[in-house]
């Protein structure tokens, strides 16, 4: 393994010394090396890809060979960072297809962590990935693979209810042993709550800065995603080019500067 090779392991001491932890999403093997030269320590093979590099309208249409092949891209140009890749949409239904796909993505797509948007019904999922030696990063919050459920992209938790929902959700996924969690686009407070008493890592996007860590989309940090309130577009003021810009929001996310008040939700 690469000297400095970012690992779970990594991550979690990165939580307990109140490191904060840099993620940025990677579609290819040159922007891979761009990130991982400027110190960013997760490369999300997000399903995004959908919509920043297919110029689709949701992520629901990304199929198990697209992130396969943007995954495998990734992995030749990334030694350092710790690359988790997403399971698209409806490839984990029940436990045995995620437990086929999610060895997919890992042996064909280089992945080290595989992601799964959803709470408690996920949990024999978890366990059962878990127990076979798939890391499982979960998601919860904004779930784009439920973007038509939820009626649009909209901010979830802000009612008592629907956080104390939330919550129960990521501590049963830690229990049945997912080791990192992205939390999108719910308030500051209960963003916080759930790092505090979570002993995993918490990446946020659209969640404030209590988090773990950050995560971004690569095109909205380049100022050519879409420009949301959670965004910001890196690639401006002093910094000249794109690896600027990247070194840029790690040095942010590093030093608390960002996400700032205007990037979160109450
Ligand atoms: O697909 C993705 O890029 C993601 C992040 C926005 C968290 O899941």
């Amino acid at each position: 393994m690469t000297a400095g090779k970012i690992t779970l392991h990594r991550l979690r001491e990165m939580k307990k010394a109140r490191e904060k932890i840099a993620c940025l999403t990677a579609y290819d093997a040159s922007f891979a090396r761009v990130l991982d030269e400027a110190g960013v320590e997760v490369a999300l093979i997000g399903d995004s890809l959908g919509m920043v590099m297919q110029g689709l309208g949701s992520t629901v249409p990304v199929t198990l060979a697209d992130m396969i092949y943007h995954a495998a891209c990734v992995a030749r140009g990334c030694e350092r960072a710790l690359r988790v890749a997403d399971m698209p949409y409806m490839c984990y239904a029940s436990p045995a297809q995620a437990l086929g796909n999610a060895a997919r993505l890992m042996s064909e797509g280089l992945a080290e962590v595989v992601k799964m948007e959803g709470g408690a019904w996920l949990a024999d999922t978890v366990r059962l990935l878990s127990e076979r030696g798939v890391p499982v990063c979960a998601h919860l919050g904004l779930l784009p693979q439920s973007v038509h459920r939820m009626g649009g992209y909209r901010v979830q938790g802000r009612d008592a209810t629907e956080a104390e929902a939330i919550r129960e959700h990521a501590k049963i996924l830690q229990s049945a042993g997912a080791m990192m969690l992205v939390l999108e686009c719910v308030p500051r407070r209960l963003a916080a709550r759930i790092t505090s008493e979570l002993s995993i890592p918490v990446i946020g996007i659209g969640a404030g800065p209590d988090c773990d860590g950050q995560v971004l989309v690569l095109q909205d940090v380049l100022g050519i995603g879409r420009a949301t309130k959670h965004t910001r577009n890196f690639l401006d003021g002093d910094c000249r080019n794109i690896p600027e810009a990247i070194a840029a929001y790690v040095r942010a996310v590093k030093s608390g500067e960002f996400p700032a008040a205007e990037h979160g939700f109450d």
